[in-house]
């Protein structure tokens, strides 16, 4: 792994309360009334508490105790609905994450499907970014539980791809330029997956002009990952990821208010990275290709330049009226190079793109732009399983004459001609590279970057606002589902 790992998971069997863990976390259901079931209580103090009404096992509400010399926490998790056993178990681990090295997680009294999602969310939320400090906090190395039944390969795999994701896109730029981060996808995939990488040489020499032209005002060039896991039969899914090191704007320079959060601003790659982590080490039968084009836009002399046409891989020639509309040109060449070149069975991309989708859906919802009935549904159910929010998008026909608009001599610009409806205007502008593929486009520029989600996360997040690696769950549950 790339900074951090999850806990270890092993299973105990006996008595919770014997383990050698120093944490007991005890998820607390609620019945049909919504009483709380009282379980594994061996002080009375959670009877007590619940009595008095003091605890009433709503997800996210906690009790602690000791209990034969245990830190005991008793985790509400609402009526066992999926998303509060996820987040009530996140709550209770959270709070012994620094104060133990295990935790023992009760799981035996929760149905087979919550007992794997409570293990999942034990594990996200034992996640903390230490690699960029001088001490660290966090103890939490091993998990474990009481029953048997639970698939750890899966739960681990998952835990694993989205702790890769919130590595990469909560990385500071400097930690993390394209070659360096392409060099650490080589090494990471070693065995589990195929990486090749197109130098800038070659993104220079076969006309990937979009990712050019945005990398080249760095110092540190862009470059293509291409990442093959061949786990099946049949044409591969084709997953692209808006990998913007950092987004300064480039000549069309952001206000410096925020502009942190632009460090994120590669959570798109990072999310694909970590779905084709998790596919690999799940062994998920089927074929991807990740695409992770990686740049750094920031301006310099040697900057692409507003007025200036590039010309797209396909062929298309852009005019670029704003030089923070960069992410549609660096993964519209990829999404391209994914329907011609590689024959794609079908193509999703994962990106921070527009301020305008924040605008629409607020920190913690994805956009979901797409014409096909079977990605829309698919993709919604999927993130109905996770929690991971999706909501669709209108690709409108009737906006299409804002892309060629203001051309003057290009044949379309890059950014639209006003706010107003800019996050629909990106999604138009990519779905012309995808080339009739079935495709879909997910606007992840809230929940991609964890940005002002602070006080809203749950549990299972990140803590300090940081990227919590939308998109991994969600993307592995639906290529999980196609079969
Ligand atoms: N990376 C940003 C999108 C973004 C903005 C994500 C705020 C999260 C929070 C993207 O590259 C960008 O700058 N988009 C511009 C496009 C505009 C210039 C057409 C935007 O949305 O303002
Ligand atoms: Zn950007
Ligand atoms: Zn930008």
């Amino acid at each position: 792994m790339l900074y951090t790992r999850p806990p270890e998971v092993e299973v105990y069997s006996g008595d919770p309360f014997a383990s050698p863990c120093k944490a007991v976390v005890i998820p607390i259901l609620q019945d049909a009334s919504g009483k709380p079931i009282v379980t594994l209580d061996r002080t009375g103090r959670l009877s007590e508490a619940v009595s008095l009404e003091l605890f009433k096992a709503e997800a996210g509400s906690l009790l602690e105790t000791t209990a034969e010399g245990k830190i005991t926490i008793y985790a509400g998790v609402g009526r066992g609905e999926l998303e509060g056993v996820r987040r009530g178990v996140a709550s209770g681990v959270k709070k012994v994450v620094e104060r133990a090295e295990c935790a023992l997680v009760a799981l035996s009294h929760l149905d087979h499907q919550a007992a794997s999602e409570a293990l999942l969310a034990s594990l996200l939320a034992a996640y903390r970014l230490e690699a960029f400090r001088s001490s660290r906090g966090a103890k939490l190395k091993k998990v474990l539980i009481d029953r048997s039944d639970v698939d750890l390969r899966r739960a681990i795999a998952i835990a694993e791809g989205v702790y890769l994701a919130r590595d990469i896109a909560n990385a500071p730029p400097h930690e993390m330029p394209p070659a360096r981060l392409a060099e650490r996808a080589a090494e990471l995939f070693k065995g589990l997956a195929e990486v090749e990488v197109f130098s800038y040489e070659r993104l220079l020499k076969e006309g990937f002009g979009g990712i050019v032209n945005v990398g080249m005002g760095s110092e540190e060039k862009p470059v293509l990952i291409v990442v093959k896991y061949s786990g099946g039969e049949g044409k591969p899914v084709a997953l692209v990821g808006k990998t913007v090191i950092f987004d300064s704007g480039g000549i069309n320079i952001k206000p410096s208010e925020g502009m942190n959060y632009m460090r994120a601003d590669k959570a798109g790659g990072a999310a694909v990275l970590g779905i084709i982590w998790s596919a690999a080490r799940a062994g998920l039968r089927l074929n991807l290709v990740g695409l992770v084009p990686a740049v750094i836009n920031v301006p310099s002399g040697s900057s692409y330049l507003p007025s200036d046409v590039i010309k797209m891989w396909d062929g298309t020639r852009v005019e670029v009226n704003n030089t923070d509309a960069e992410g549609r040109l660096i993964i519209g060449d990829a999404i391209a190079y994914a329907a011609k070149a590689l024959d794609a069975a079908e193509i999703i991309d994962l990106a921070t793109l527009t301020g305008a989708i924040v605008v629409a859906l607020g920190p913690l919802i994805a956009g979901l732009f797409t014409r096909d009935e079977r990605l829309r549904e698919a993709l919604l159910a999927s993130a109905a399983r996770t929690g991971e929010k999706l909501w669709h998008m209108p690709l409108e026909d009737d906006y299409k004459p804002w892309l060629t608009k203001n051309a003057q001599v290009g044949d379309l610009t890059n950014s639209a001609p006003s706010r107003a409806g800019a996050a629909i205007y990106a999604a138009l502008f990519l779905e012309r590279f995808a080339h009739g593929k079935p495709y879909a486009h997910l606007d992840i520029a809230g929940p991609g970057m964890g940005y002002e989600a602070s006080g809203i996360a749950p549990a299972y997040w990140p803590d300090k606002g940081l990227a919590p690696g939308y998109g991994v769950r969600l993307i592995f549950e639906y290529l999980s589902s196609r079969g």
